[in-house]
């Protein structure tokens, strides 16, 4: 099932606060190789616009790292993201030369910014988890000047996402004796855009040119078992799903977890990873 524009935003809230502490420092590394690869820092763009900049972090980085004068705007469909990136843009102010304004905003409706205003555009993880990905690519496209450059990104294959990949193959297996376990509906997977010949297909017949297309991995900041475990038990999907076991179900799950968790991650040596799909290009 394609999830609606009111279910990413009713999840993403509901994500914000274990997002900002725990997941975004993970995740900017891709937003970071992005903006250098759109020559942000060299070609010094007047307005550049990230859309679904979730708790600020990528804004913060580019807030207090570019040299030349611009306006950043940083837009999420989730109020509650953009209320803790604007805290958080208080506490960690902008360099004078960056005008930063973050907004609730949709990605595939950007009706409040004009046509062709835009020097550079950039989306972090978004494109795979909007209802309508070509309705977001046609947005891009008309905000964006032409002969000017974006950036996006997407999970990349479920097996190389371990952090997010481990143990849903576990709790279907736990479904099998513990039927609450089951999912009430079967969501579209959070992967399905993970293959690259697929990403740049859709971006070409958006109209858009595609200049690089890459894997890019990075690893999750848990050290150990009890860290896995309770960042699980802060994910409100985890949360979610375990609060409809009894004590005994919710017992034998997260022993199972746990095993698990230490099994793929700590005993290997390798931590959780995460893996993006990214690419860049231009509007002709
Ligand atoms: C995985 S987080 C990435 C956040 C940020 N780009 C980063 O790298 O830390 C995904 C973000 O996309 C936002 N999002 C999802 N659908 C969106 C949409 N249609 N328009 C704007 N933002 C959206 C969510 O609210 C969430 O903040």
């Amino acid at each position: 099932m394609i999830p609606s524009p009111d279910d990413v935003k009713a999840a993403w809230n509901e994500w914000s606060d274990v997002y900002s502490r725990r997941y975004e420092r993970n995740n900017v590394t891709f937003a970071i190789s992005l903006s250098s690869m759109l020559q942000i820092f060299e070609e010094k763009p007047a307005k550049i616009l990230e859309v679904a900049c979730g708790s600020g972090v990528f804004s913060r980085y580019l807030a207090q790292n570019v040299e030349h004068e611009c306006d950043l705007t940083a837009i999420d469909v989730s109020e509650e993201m953009i209320a803790r990136a604007k805290s958080f843009s208080t506490k960690f102010p902008s360099m004078p030369n960056i005008k930063v304004c973050y907004e609730a905003g949709d990605a595939e409706d950007l009706s409040k910014i004009a046509d062709e205003s835009v020097d550079v555009y950039i989306a972090n993880f978004c494109l795979h988890l909007v209802s309508d990905p070509k309705k977001m690519l046609q947005e891009l496209k008309r905000v964006l000047k032409k002969g000017k450059r974006f950036g996006v990104s997407v999970l990349g294959p479920s097996e190389r996402v371990t952090m997010l990949s481990a143990l849903p193959p576990l709790l279907k297996q736990l479904a099998e004796e513990i039927p609450a376990l089951k999912p009430e509906k079967e969501m579209r997977s959070l992967f399905y855009m993970g293959n690259k010949e697929d990403l740049v297909k859709l971006i070409e017949d958006a109209g858009l040119e595609v200049d690089y297309c890459w894997y890019q991995r990075s690893s999750f900041n848990c050290m150990t078992v009890e860290d896995y475990e309770s960042f699980l038990l802060e994910t409100p999907n985890f949360k979610n799903l375990i609060g409809k076991l009894n004590e005994e179900e919710r017992k034998r799950v997260l022993e199972a977890a746990r095993k698990r968790l230490k099994e793929a991650f700590v005993d290997q040596k390798e931590p959780g990873m995460n893996e993006g799909l990214l690419l860049v290009g231009r509007k002709p």
